[in-house]
């Protein structure tokens, strides 16, 4: 990409959209290409047909998705398939007939098996059962990352896919319905502060081992491998890259971490009759890190950039 390249963030005011945004203009790149979901809904294939024909992108950020927590993925199966294949194959389809040079899909790493072994290496996709609480979402993202290697494959196109782990940072989601484990304790643990109460309540035993990494880390990495010269990337990689960190913690220390950061003293409870989910989930960055890449920002450091953000919003 150059500094003048039309790049097109879809889902531009997520999480991550709004990391990639940020992380693009303090690059220098200033042709940046958005619409609202109200302006285009991606999962309408002929609205768009007619953005592709009318803007004709040179590169895509495919950060557009339903996105949400267990509670959410277990209530809502059925939108969680449809919405998301409907956005990845629109979006992909496209960039292939009006010649995009380069797409960067994001799943995520719910698509490795249940079982799989720790850390998680991208070849281990499709070798065994899912987490059934997020199944239907994960099947979506494996269709969007075989997707892109059936048309790299058939059209020579340069369609990317990315794993990133579990993200945290502005713009995050903080409804305790619907919102990501991090975000959720900060927001539990800060009211319970204002409101002087003794205990907060945490979902599971604590057990589980969770890797975290700051939104604007992730959205460098993303920027990087849209760069990478595409001689350098293997080609038995399938394109398929793993975004992570390395740094795990458990629910239980990342719940007295915020606890630290926010300056709650009072007491953590645990529920283990509520879902633990799987009981350890860290990446394998190592295919994207050998390509020279490294994350900044550490998990602590992470967590007070966040707790002031949500102070102020
Ligand atoms: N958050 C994580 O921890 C995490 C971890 C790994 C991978 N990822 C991946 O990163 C991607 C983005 O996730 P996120 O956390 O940034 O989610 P998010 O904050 O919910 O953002 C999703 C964005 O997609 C837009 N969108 C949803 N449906 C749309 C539609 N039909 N048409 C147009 N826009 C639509 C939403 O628009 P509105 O804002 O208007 O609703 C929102 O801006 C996903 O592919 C996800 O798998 C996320």
């Amino acid at each position: 990409m150059n500094k003048n390249s039309l790049i097109y963030i879809a889902g531009h005011n997520g999480l991550v959209g709004s990391a990639l945004t940020r992380c693009l203009r303090e690059q220098g790149y200033h042709n940046l290409l958005f619409r609202d979901f109200r302006e285009l809904d991606l999962t309408r294939q002929a609205e768009v047909e007619k953005f592709f024909e009318a803007e004709k992108p040179e590169y895509v950020f495919l950060a557009a998705a339903k996105v949400g927590g267990i509670l959410a993925n277990s209530t809502y199966p059925a939108d969680f398939i449809y919405d998301n294949l409907m956005i990845q194959s629109n979006v992909i389809h496209q960039s292939y007939l009006h010649g995009v040079k380069r797409l960067l899909f994001l799943g995520s790493t719910c698509i490795y098996p249940k079982e799989a072994p720790q850390p998680l290496k991208e070849e281990y996709l499709l070798t065994g059962p899912l987490e059934p609480t997020n199944e239907a979402y994960a099947v979506a993202k494996i269709a969007g990352i075989r997707m892109c290697q059936s048309y790299n494959r058939q059209h020579g196109t340069d369609f990317i896919s990315v794993m990133p782990t579990n993200l945290y940072g502005i713009n995050d989601n903080f409804n305790p319905e619907t919102s990501h484990v991090l975000p959720g304790l900060m927001g539990k643990i800060h009211k319970a502060k204002m409101n002087g109460d003794p205990t907060v309540m945490v979902w599971g035993s604590g057990k589980p081992l969770r890797e975290f990494m700051w939104s604007e880390d992730m959205a460098a990495a993303c920027i990087f491998l849209m760069n990478v010269d595409r001689a350098l990337i293997p080609e038995d990689s399938g394109k398929l890259f793993n975004i992570g960190t390395e740094e795990e913690v458990s629910i239980r220390e990342l719940a007295e971490l915020i606890c630290e950061v926010v300056g709650y003293r009072g007491e953590l409870r645990f529920d283990p009759g509520k879902p633990d989910g799987t009981m350890r989930k860290v990446t394998d960055p190592s295919r994207l890190h050998a390509l020279g890449f490294a994350h900044k920002v550490s998990l602590r450091e992470g967590i007070a950039k966040l707790y002031q953000w949500y102070l102020n919003h």
